[in-house]
């Protein structure tokens, strides 16, 4: 009897950076069909108008207590806004460059919200995702829904990373039902463990999602 043995090529830590490094230099696109739209959207890196345009969208109070941080910038902190939303939480997570992607109904428009990666480990292959949709007439029709969906696949197929980490504030609900949905589990509810803009602990909840986890999509 003849045992096959499947050679899997390694992926190497050189290739991955290279890859890395070619992602960051490059305009990326990435397109996402919305079947109930009849449409397709989707992310792009941002230029800095388009950074500012959301900073605009972003001066909106209740968008803190979503958010967990304060939204309000000047037009020109541009690198301050980026630096924001690529917080992250998990203790995997490490100091790099985020991904940031506008989120673009026409792609010569402005966007309605971004969609990032931040905090990537190119070691250990993990990330966290981090969205908002800004303009809120574009909330609860799916968007939000498809542009991380787009984004995952972008983060395991391309950059072949294994685990992408979300952290949300326990009291979002909406953004907990909507990546459970994406199969996203809660590894750890951590109580009033986020420092608010006002000064109070937020609860917070570290949700997971591994490249395995996945087949199960449509
Ligand atoms: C949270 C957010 C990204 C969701 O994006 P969206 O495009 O509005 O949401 P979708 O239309 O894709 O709906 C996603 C899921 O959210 C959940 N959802 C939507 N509206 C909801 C509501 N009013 N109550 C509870 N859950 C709700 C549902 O699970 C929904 O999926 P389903 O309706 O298919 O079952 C967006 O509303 C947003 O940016 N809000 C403000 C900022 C924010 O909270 N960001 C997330 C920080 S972690």
């Amino acid at each position: 009897m003849t045992t096959k043995i499947s050679v899997v090529k390694p992926i190497s830590f050189e290739w991955l950076n290279s890859s890395y490094n070619r992602i960051m230099n490059e305009r990326i696109l990435l397109e996402q069909e919305h079947k109930a739209a009849g449409s397709k959207f989707f992310l792009a890196s941002m230029a800095n108008s388009h950074v500012k345009h959301l900073i605009k969208l972003a001066q909106d109070e209740s968008l803190i207590d979503l958010l967990g941080w304060n939204t309000f910038f000047n037009p020109d902190e541009t690198e301050e806004f980026i630096e924001a939303i690529s917080s992250y939480a998990f203790p995997y997570s490490r100091k790099s460059q985020p991904l940031p992607f506008g989120i673009y109904l026409n792609k010569d428009n402005f966007p309605i919200g971004y969609v990032v990666l931040k905090g990537l480990n190119m070691d250990l292959l993990t990330t966290e995702i981090g969205i908002a949709i800004m303009d809120k007439k574009y909330r609860n029709k799916g968007y939000g829904t498809l542009a991380l969906k787009r984004l995952i696949l972008y983060a395991f197929q391309e950059l072949h990373i294994q685990t992408i980490g979300a952290v949300i504030l326990l009291s979002n609900n909406r953004s907990i039902n909507m990546f459970k949905n994406l199969d996203f589990v809660v590894r750890e509810i951590m109580y009033k463990s986020w420092p608010m803009p006002n000064g109070e602990l937020a609860d917070m909840v570290l949700m997971e999602l591994k490249n395995d986890n996945i087949t199960a999509w449509k």
